[in-house]
């Protein structure tokens, strides 16, 4: 299950993402914002990190203008490994590495087809579970 958030900067694009999981049959749920009305980012970067911390979702998206103030947001959450990508590099490598939990994405930095496929590479690719890396993400939370 998928937790799906954004602010009015990222509304656009996370519109554009939800059709996508819809094409992939994925199970999600929109947090927010529902409209391009002016909002606050970590209301919805917090939403999303905090439905995704509970373990109710396993997999957040979150969306603002620069994916900056919505990651920064998200990352405040025990728990949380939000990674702000630009490219379909970083989002493979931050699955396999960090296991992150949550994409960050900036609408108004990446493309609509850069981000979807960003987005398929971020589902897509499972933690590789080495040993040095489970040792590193430990670290991040003592
Ligand atoms: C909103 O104008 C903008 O500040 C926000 O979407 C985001 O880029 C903040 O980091």
């Amino acid at each position: 299950m998928i937790a799906i958030g954004s602010d009015h900067g990222g509304f656009s694009l996370k519109q554009e993402i939800i059709g996508h999981l819809e094409e992939r049959g994925e199970s999600f749920r929109d947090f927010g914002t529902y409209s391009e009305e002016s909002c606050d980012y970590p209301d919805f970067g917090k939403a999303v990190a905090r439905a995704v911390a509970s373990g109710e979702y396993q997999t957040g998206i979150i969306i603002c203008g620069t994916g900056i103030g919505i990651s920064i947001t998200a990352n405040k959450v025990p728990g949380i490994r939000a990674a702000l990508c630009g490219d379909c590099f970083s989002a493979e490598a931050t699955r396999l590495h960090n296991d992150a939990n949550i994409l960050a994405l900036g609408a108004r930095v990446v493309g609509t087809g850069l981000a979807l496929k960003i987005v398929d590479t971020f589902l897509d690719t499972p933690f590789s579970g080495d040993e040095r890396h489970r040792r590193r993400i430990e670290k991040i939370e003592s």
